[in-house]
């Protein structure tokens, strides 16, 4: 591919290069996909009012996440087995995030380990938490976290028990991938993937595999979940894990306001609007169709963020524009590091900024800061 202008492109370029098993990981959502695709298509269908001849000079994206200074409201969202798309890719992606200036966020089911993501930034980077039924592994995870360095922990709450995706299934998911016939025929067509996976020694769950006993056979992630992953994880967990932790805590994956308003009285600092990028309960509404009345209920007691469909500038500012204050991205980040590596993933950064930039003073605005309903076309005209 000659130029890439946009996440397709790299999302075209990771399809090609990422080995069928991990691609598909990422481009899927559970049963129906219908929640995964209404995620990108109601964003898309959200149309801006067009102004002309406002003053455009001097644009700002500056803004903060959890009073942290960032060089756009776009974190970087936890991605499992990101390490899978690219050798070392969680290393990659922290790297490209803190160059560019966001929040990188490292999944419990990371290929790097904390301490080893720890080791190759200068900045601290935010820890996702999946809550096991083994409690002591959950706070040694949290005091790992700590002595890293992280800066905030990403609890998710909409994890609990695995929504089925079909294509890992019939793709036999695992990490490492089995070495079955048909998926080295697959690995061979795939020469950077095959490159960067034999120079690294990391294949495996880093933050779990020699920290936990008893754990036989880590190949299989939705069965090793479904058997570790604990079905009875409560508001009160919430409680003694911001009490372990002691830092900034995010709640991420509430989709309901009543849930919102249990988010607020646990303290936690902010929460993400989040369906899991469709991944989980299929039939959800889209997360920026759930956004608004979260906003409404909770957006005065806490920061309220967004994941899921964000596939472009234009996305980013939409979901500003009806009320977060952050917005995270998942496949947009990982489709790059698929693509080309750690340039791959500042690519991505590099045209969501640009996009964002341009939608904004095409809304006639020069601060971030600035975006509200009054950018979107229905707010007039409805
Ligand atoms: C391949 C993949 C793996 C994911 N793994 C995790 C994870 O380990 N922990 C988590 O909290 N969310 C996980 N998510 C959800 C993302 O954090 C995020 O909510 C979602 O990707 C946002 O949607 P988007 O990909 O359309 O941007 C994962 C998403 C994808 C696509």
């Amino acid at each position: 591919m000659a130029v890439v202008t946009c996440i397709e492109d790299l999302r075209v370029l990771a399809q090609r290069r990422v080995p069928r098993m991990f691609y598909d990981y990422a481009d899927s959502g559970s049963w129906s996909e219908s929640t995964y695709r209404a995620n990108s298509s109601d964003l898309e269908a959200i149309e801006f009012r067009q102004r002309v001849a406002v003053d455009m000079d001097q644009r700002t994206l500056r803004s903060t996440m959890l009073g942290e200074p960032v060089a756009m409201p776009v974190a970087l969202a936890p991605v499992g087995l990101t390490g899978m798309q690219r050798g070392d890719g969680e290393i990659l992606a922290a790297r490209a995030a803190e160059k560019f200036g966001v929040p990188f966020t490292l999944s419990t089911m990371s290929i790097c380990s904390i301490e080893d993501v720890a080791a190759h930034v200068s900045k601290p980077f935010w820890f996702q938490l999946y809550v096991m039924r083994d409690r002591g592994f959950v706070g040694r995870l949290i005091d790992r976290a700590k002595a890293a360095g992280c800066s905030a922990l990403v609890l998710t709450l909409d994890l609990q028990i695995l929504g089925q995706r079909h294509k890992d299934l019939k793709n036999g998911l695992s990490t490492p991938p089995k070495l079955t016939l048909a998926n080295i025929a697959n690995m061979a067509t795939k020469p950077r993937w095959c490159w960067a996976m034999l120079r690294t020694r990391r294949r495996e769950f880093g933050n779990i595999v020699g920290h936990v006993t008893g754990i036989d056979d880590m190949s299989s992630l939705s069965e090793w979940t479904a058997r570790q992953f604990d079905p009875k994880l409560s508001w009160d967990d919430v409680a003694w894990i911001k009490d372990r932790w002691g830092g900034k805590l995010v709640l991420k994956g509430i989709m309901d306001a009543e849930d919102a308003h249990r988010a607020v009285a646990s303290g936690a600092d902010a929460l993400i609007v989040s369906n899991h990028g469709g991944r989980q309960l299929d039939g959800a509404p889209s997360s920026i169709r759930a956004l608004p009345a979260i906003v409404d209920a909770v957006g005065r007691d806490i920061d309220v963020w967004m994941d899921g469909g964000i596939r472009s500038g234009q996305d980013v500012i939409r979901a500003l524009a009806l009320g977060a204050k952050g917005t995270l991205i998942g496949r947009a980040f990982v489709y790059g590091l698929g693509a080309m590596g750690e340039a791959g993933v500042t690519k991505a950064l590099e045209i969501i900024a640009k996009e964002l930039d341009l939608t904004m003073a095409f809304c006639g605005l020069r601060d971030i800061a600035d975006v509200d309903a009054n950018i979107l076309w229905r707010a007039q005209n409805a």
